[in-house]
């Protein structure tokens, strides 16, 4: 097996990925073309379109952990389209396979490739736990696709069992059932009837603890409220065909639940006779320094829900579902036109090369990037205490902003809104997430430089010591 490079070859290639000379303003921030074209757009694309209504960011290059916007302004990306680009924007071996790919054989009918064949052995010799070697492969165009088809497995596998249960705080998709599931107010108004038999359990959301407890005293009181309800009469959950929770939580505040959180859930899904997922969606593919964020902990999960990271820069999702369950699905009943589309299962087979090079070591490596971030986020609180909570794993890292680290009362919507603007302006664009909108999450893709990446810490930790009296609310 190759050996890992040292640390200045690997960063001098990793230099090479991205604008060096990132972040790099040319105009007012945002610049007169962005605006023009975000207020045309703003009316003839639908207002539902959540990424970058905020911010009027009209990108027109991207090349590893940077951008450029229409006006030629360079930016870094922390964002890395919402969790996805693992291994950054139009890396050069993506886009020759897709490029190659392209002329090839675009699009054919779900049928077999040897492309396919070659990314389902790939997932399989890759895949966690008991899933390793030892399940079989869907494939989708996104997350809520994936997810919705995870459902109907589950239910399928099940019958009659109907019933889901979910999280507080997650994410899983905007359609159909998946709404339901999502957590996000925003996301389920004005869509009622949302569908029926989807339970929401309270999550191992450790600095606000729905019990009031803390870590480790409490004893995983929510794991065991969820085996509780799941393994009492009358508790209303009599007939739950599956709990799908996330490997880690990402839309509800970038959280990493304790060690225990997932053991304790298979557990109490085996004694219920549940199958037990975790959705990968977003903490998956390298993020978490580890292939997947259910390697994490010591459990079996019974599928993964996959995607984003997967695909990178093309759209590809699906699930990984345990051998156990084959014989149980019934012929035919999922098709999918854009399935197995050869485009993007050959961006997926880079992708793969690369997270998994183990010259680059991208994945050790978002581990001690991991811990670097929390260390000068640490010692910034020592002056910024509006900085509540520091936590994360890999390159899924967050800090949760409030008014006063005593009450934990988060910081309002306008002065995030501050935060986020005053970043961008310096050259750095975020998102936020959480329940209450206050955290900011530090996703950038796995093939970030140091030097980029320092230069990101250093605007997050300025601008946050120039608004700390907004955030605090005395301003
Ligand atoms: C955990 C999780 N599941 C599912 C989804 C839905 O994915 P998509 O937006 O690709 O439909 C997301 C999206 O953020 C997610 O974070």
């Amino acid at each position: 097996m190759a050996k890992k490079l040292d640390n200045k070859t690997r960063e001098a290639r990793l230099e090479e990925l991205s604008y060096p000379e990132a972040p790099k303003l040319v105009t007012e921030i945002p610049g007169p073309k962005s605006i023009a074209m975000f207020q045309k757009m703003m009316q003839y694309e639908t207002p539902q379109r959540p990424a970058g209504t905020v911010i009027p960011l009209a990108a027109q290059e991207a090349k590893g952990a940077t951008f450029m916007d229409l006006d030629g302004n360079v930016f870094i990306d922390f964002v890395a389209g919402v969790g996805v680009k693992s291994t950054g924007s139009c890396h050069p071996k993506v886009v020759e396979a897709i490029q190659e790919q392209a002329g090839k054989l675009g699009h054919h009918i779900d049928s077999i490739t040897p492309l396919k064949e070659k990314l389902v052995d790939k997932m399989r010799a890759t895949a966690p736990h008991g899933l390793k070697d030892n399940c079989f492969l869907s494939f989708f165009q996104s997350g809520t696709g994936a997810a919705e088809a995870c459902v109907k497995q589950c239910r399928m596998i099940q019958q009659p069992r109907n019933q889901v249960v979910v999280f507080e705080g997650a994410y899983h998709g905007v359609f159909g059932t998946t709404n339901a599931m999502t957590t996000g107010e925003g996301y389920r108004k004005g869509y009622d009837p949302l569908m029926p038999y989807v339970y929401h359990m309270p999550y191992a959301y450790c600095y606000r603890c729905p019990f009031n407890l803390e870590y480790p005293k409490c004893g995983m009181e929510c794991a065991k409220y969820l085996d509780y309800k799941l393994n009492t009469p009358y508790t209303g959950l009599d007939n739950v065909a599956a709990v799908i929770c996330e490997g880690l939580q990402g839309e509800g505040g970038y959280i990493v639940p304790p060690k225990e959180w997932w053991p304790m859930v298979k557990k109490a899904c085996e004694k219920a006779g549940a199958i037990c997922v975790c959705d990968e969606v977003q903490s998956g593919f390298g993020r978490s320094g580890k292939l997947w964020a259910s390697e994490w902990y010591d459990f079996e999960p019974d599928m993964i829900v996959f995607g984003k990271g997967v695909g990178n820069d093309q759209p590809l999702a699906g699930v990984m579902t345990d051998m156990k369950f084959h014989d149980k699905l019934i012929l035919q009943s999922q098709p999918n036109t854009f399935a197995g589309n050869s485009i993007a299962l050959a961006a997926a087979l880079a992708n793969f090369e690369i997270v998994l090079d183990p010259e680059m070591d991208l994945m050790g490596r978002a581990q001690e990037l991991g811990e670097y971030m929390q260390k000068r986020f640490k010692e910034a609180q020592k002056s910024i205490e509006q900085i509540g909570d520091i936590r994360g794993i890999g390159l899924w890292q967050s800090i949760e902003l409030v008014k006063d680290p005593g009450t934990k009362e988060p910081a309002s919507q306008e002065a995030m809104g501050e935060v986020l603007g005053r970043a961008f302006s310096k050259g750095l664009f975020l998102v936020p997430c959480g329940r209450y909108g206050n955290v900011l999450r530090f996703m950038p893709p796995l093939v970030i430089s140091k030097k980029h990446l320092d230069k990101s810490l250093d605007i997050i930790i300025e601008t946050l010591e120039e608004l700390k009296d907004t955030l605090a609310g005395k301003k």
